[in-house]
């Protein structure tokens, strides 16, 4: 069985984007693989976090992966900092990594902004730390949202250096899992951003705890053009705002953008609107109300995080004690 390693930042609330790009996917994929699922903690210190808010944010994305149906005691699922073999292997990788590899990375350009000198170093190797989750793990396939395959690619090219270096066919390749029409949600306030939890607008996003009254109104207020619905996806050309409402509608009915049109072309936005919010709070509200009636009993919730973490590292000691060994560290 090929073995599955994704991971989440603790960096807020989850969102619709995280559900359909990522979340989703996961759960999907636990019928027939072994899956490592990972809370990445020391990813989201890159930039900025209150220490009380990312706690609570570690556990609140681990209630709610559970929510979503993330099974962990039959798959792994753990904080990233419980497992110091992540941080091991990164710091071997940051050696391997070349600066031109990563300063070609969008995602840094993006995060950092004009002001590259004030980002910190670890947002810089954040891909480097990436692709040790990953190899730690000796996973294969990793399920992850449109905008990581740069990611993924890197920790390819990392894997065959440190092989190349070495003399060794040690860490394996990896293969990118980008699945399903939504692999890319857009911000509901600009559609060529895509929705994050990070964004400082709130109106931006749907949060996987948003109440009924909340997303109806973020819809309600999501930008349009004045358009109707074209009866083709050839007819989303310079209008991307409508291409990801029907995006979002395609992913949650099961459906694809095209089978969407077919039913609603020619109409206006104001009754689509109307359809996809109810979609989007029948989808989205028991997932919010699992993840509060988890968080009620926060011990619960950290015992199945030790108990991944355990389990995680017992995957992981043994690949990345090999890996140190291979590098020369004495093993004594
Ligand atoms: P992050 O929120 O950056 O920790 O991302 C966690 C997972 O969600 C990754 O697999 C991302 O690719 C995916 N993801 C994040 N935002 C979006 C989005 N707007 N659309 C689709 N997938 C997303
Ligand atoms: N960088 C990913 C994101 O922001 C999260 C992540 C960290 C990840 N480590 C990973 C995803 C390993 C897949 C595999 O979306």
């Amino acid at each position: 069985m090929q073995r599955i390693f994704s991971g989440i930042q603790p960096s807020g609330v989850p969102t619709l984007g995280n559900y359909l790009g990522a979340i989703r996917n996961w759960v999907a994929l636990q019928a027939d693989h072994e899956c490592i699922w990972c809370v990445v903690d020391l990813h989201a210190i890159t930039v900025w976090q209150d220490p009380a808010e990312l706690a609570r944010n570690t556990r609140e994305m681990a209630a709610t992966l559970i929510a979503c149906g993330v099974d962990p005691s039959k798959h792994v699922l753990f904080a990233q900092s419980m497992v110091s073999a992540h941080a091991r292997l990164a710091w071997i990788f940051n050696c391997v990594a070349r600066l031109g590899w990563l300063n070609r990375m969008t995602q840094f350009k993006d995060k950092a902004g004009k002001d590259r000198e004030a980002a910190s170093a670890g947002l810089y190797v954040y891909p480097n730390l990436m692709a040790a989750d990953i190899h730690a793990y000796h996973a294969t396939r990793v399920p992850v949202g449109d905008d990581q395959k740069q990611h993924l690619e890197l920790a390819n090219d990392i894997a065959e250096k440190f092989n190349h270096d070495y003399g060794v066919e040690f860490f394996p390749h990896i293969e990118p899992l980008i699945l399903g029409p939504a692999a890319r949600v857009m911000s509901l306030r600009d559609g060529s951003k895509k929705m994050s939890k990070s964004d400082p607008s709130d109106q931006s996003r749907i949060n996987l705890t948003d109440d009924a009254d909340a997303i109806a109104l973020k819809i309600r207020r999501a930008k349009t053009d004045p358009d109707p619905l074209p009866g083709d996806v050839s007819g989303f050309e310079g209008r991307p705002e409508a291409r990801n409402l029907v995006g979002i509608y395609a992913a949650l009915s099961g459906g694809t953008a095209q089978g969407v049109l077919d039913e609603f072309a020619g109409s206006q936005f104001g009754p689509f609107k109307q359809k996809l919010t109810d979609l989007v709070v029948s989808s989205i509200t028991p997932i919010g109300a699992e993840t509060s009636r988890l968080l009620g009993d926060v011990t619960v919730l950290d015992a199945a995080l030790r108990d991944g973490a355990i389990r995680a590292s017992a995957i992981a000691e043994p690949i990345v004690s090999e890996a140190e060994r291979l590098v020369g560290f004495l093993k004594v």
